[in-house]
């Protein structure tokens, strides 16, 4: 019998790791069924993810693609206040386990501090009702080989892989911030997953293309694992049940039917879903049937990566870079995305500095996506002559400044690193900023919102914000301190503008 809790229902939904394979199920299917949903879908675009997996959702009014990092603190604080966003569901996270006995720290970063950042601007920002934290039946580590009940919710975490291991720490997180801050948290640990979108890495799927090249088929170990694999679509449905029925403070296992006589001297992961059950929802999918719909897909959908070879070998060891979604993809899930652009592009041509910076390189991209011609400045800011070199170089129309140290992984880095940070935040951009106006060039200069803290005048939840021409007063970081210094210093210059703080790139 079903015992749901009362429906929550969501705003303004943001996914990450929305164009891996479970959650883009998760986000096409919250797209197709709740048009009053909005859903912002992030993801950095890792190796194993694909834009093709949206695409089902990316002509819908109600859906927003960003690319970029879990981990970056600016980017998601920002996101969830612009994006007004009430509801999190967090999947992104680095996911073959071969993977993580490879380069370990990946994992710690992503799936660790990735998720630490999500939870501190939930608690930065106090908005959010509900933040769905997506883990793994990994983290409980091997059932006991005589075991013949299911590990249930509040079994113990035992961890035997790093990869489960990031999963379990990134779960005391949720936990902690649950405990402390009374964040709304409700966490899953799911069966292995199969189905379309799903990366060749990936057991299913790598059998599957192998098969159809004709080679042979490894498994791992001596065969005698069990592992239950439940199918995508069931799967997004479980999630659809949770985000609308969930308890929070509560735990669910998304699990396959408890089959009776399986033999109980294997290694599995094995789990009781009773819980998941009682909220309504239950697997569908047959197994032959869900096998069948995912080799259709893998036959009508051989090259959804390019050349996955390298991931078709027994222990793939994937970089981060490589694979995954390229330039080609992306500049065809952006045209015809909402984003446009608009204007007279005739005779623009644009210098812009930062390059290897998120905002630089969107800069760019949408440069080319718009047809306006542009190169990227060379020299250093701080140096005067290299910055009028590339104004000859380039003849621009117009320069943008989006070069400056925010931190490396964080603006704490700035407190350590003053002269840097000094060097490029404030002498580096008054620098561009003169050299421009002996040009007469209009400098279009990426600034910061992190100067600004709530004060008598805007109070906390009043809805009154900072506007442009309002003075900094937020120095409490050596980062803040040579943003608000040069936002005043550049007010000599008026061939400056500085734009409201984007912090985020919006499709
Ligand atoms: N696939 C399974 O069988 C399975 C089973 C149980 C739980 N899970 C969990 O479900 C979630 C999704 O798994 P999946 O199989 O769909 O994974 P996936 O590897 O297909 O997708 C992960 C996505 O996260 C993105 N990502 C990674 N790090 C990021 C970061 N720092 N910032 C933004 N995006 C980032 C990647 O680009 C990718 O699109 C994971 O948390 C995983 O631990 C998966």
């Amino acid at each position: 019998m079903s015992q749901q809790p009362d429906k929550y229902t969501p705003r303004s939904i943001l996914i990450t790791g929305a164009a891996g394979f479970i959650a883009s199920h998760v986000t096409n299917r919250l797209i197709r069924n709740y048009p009053d949903y909005r859903i912002v879908a992030l993801d950095k675009l890792d190796y194993c993810s694909s834009l093709k997996n949206l695409i089902p959702a990316r002509s819908s009014p109600n859906f927003k693609f960003v690319k970029g990092d879990i981990a970056s603190a600016d980017l998601v604080n920002h996101l969830l206040v612009a994006e007004d966003i009430d509801t999190i569901m967090h999947f992104a996270a680095q996911t073959h386990v071969d993977n993580s006995f490879g380069n370990s720290f990946e994992f710690t970063n992503n799936n660790i501090y990735g998720t630490h950042v999500l939870l501190e601007a939930c608690k930065v920002t106090r908005q959010i009702y509900r933040f769905i934290h997506v883990s793994t039946d990994e983290v409980y580590g091997e059932t006991d080989v005589y075991a013949d009940v299911g590990n249930h919710e509040a079994s113990q975490l035992l961890p035997t892989n790093p990869y489960s291991a990031t999963k379990a720490g990134a779960e005391m997180l949720v936990m902690a911030y649950r405990q402390s801050y009374g964040l709304p948290t409700i966490t899953t640990r799911g069966n292995n997953v199969y189905g379309p979108n799903q990366f060749p890495e990936k057991l299913i799927p790598k059998l599957i293309l192998l098969a159809m090249r004709g080679q042979p088929l490894p498994i791992h170990g001596d065969g005698s694992n069990v592992r239950s694999y439940l199918y995508c679509e069931d799967v997004a449905e479980a999630f659809e049940m949770i985000l609308h029925h969930g308890a929070l403070g509560h735990v669910y296992n998304i699990v396959i039917k408890f089959v009776e006589n399986r033999p109980f001297n294997d290694k599995r992961y094995f789990l009781d879903d009773q819980k998941l059950k009682n909220l309504g929802w239950q697997e569908t999918t047959q197994w032959e049937e869900g096998l069948k719909r995912t080799i259709d897909w893998y036959t009508k959908n051989p090259d959804w990566w390019g050349d996955v070879s390298g991931a078709l070998i027994p222990h793939p060891r994937m970089t981060t870079t490589g694979l995954g979604c390229d330039d080609a993809c992306l500049a065809e899930f952006l045209s015809t995305a909402s984003l446009t652009s608009e204007g007279e592009k005739e005779g623009l041509k644009f210098l812009i500095y930062g390059r290897t910076g998120w905002i630089g390189g969107l800069l760019g991209e949408l440069c080319n996506k718009g047809g306006i011609h542009f190169e990227y400045g060379r020299g250093r800011l701080e140096d005067r002559k290299a910055i009028a070199e590339d104004i000859r170089r380039v003849k621009p129309t117009h320069v943008f400044n989006a070069a400056g140290v925010t931190g490396r992984p964080n603006v704490d880095w700035c407190e350590s690193h003053k002269p840097e940070t000094i060097r490029a935040n404030v002498v580096g951009t008054l620098t561009l900023a003169d050299v421009c106006k002996g040009n007469e060039l209009l400098m279009i200069n990426f600034a910061t919102g992190c100067i600004f803290e709530y004060d008598k005048e805007h109070p906390e939840g009043s809805g009154i914000g900072f506007k442009e021409e309002d003075k900094p007063n937020f120095i409490g970081s050596f980062y803040s301190k040579t943003k608000a210094m040069v936002e005043e210093l550049l007010r000599e210059y008026d061939n400056v503008c500085t734009p409201p703080s984007p912090d985020a790139y919006l499709i």
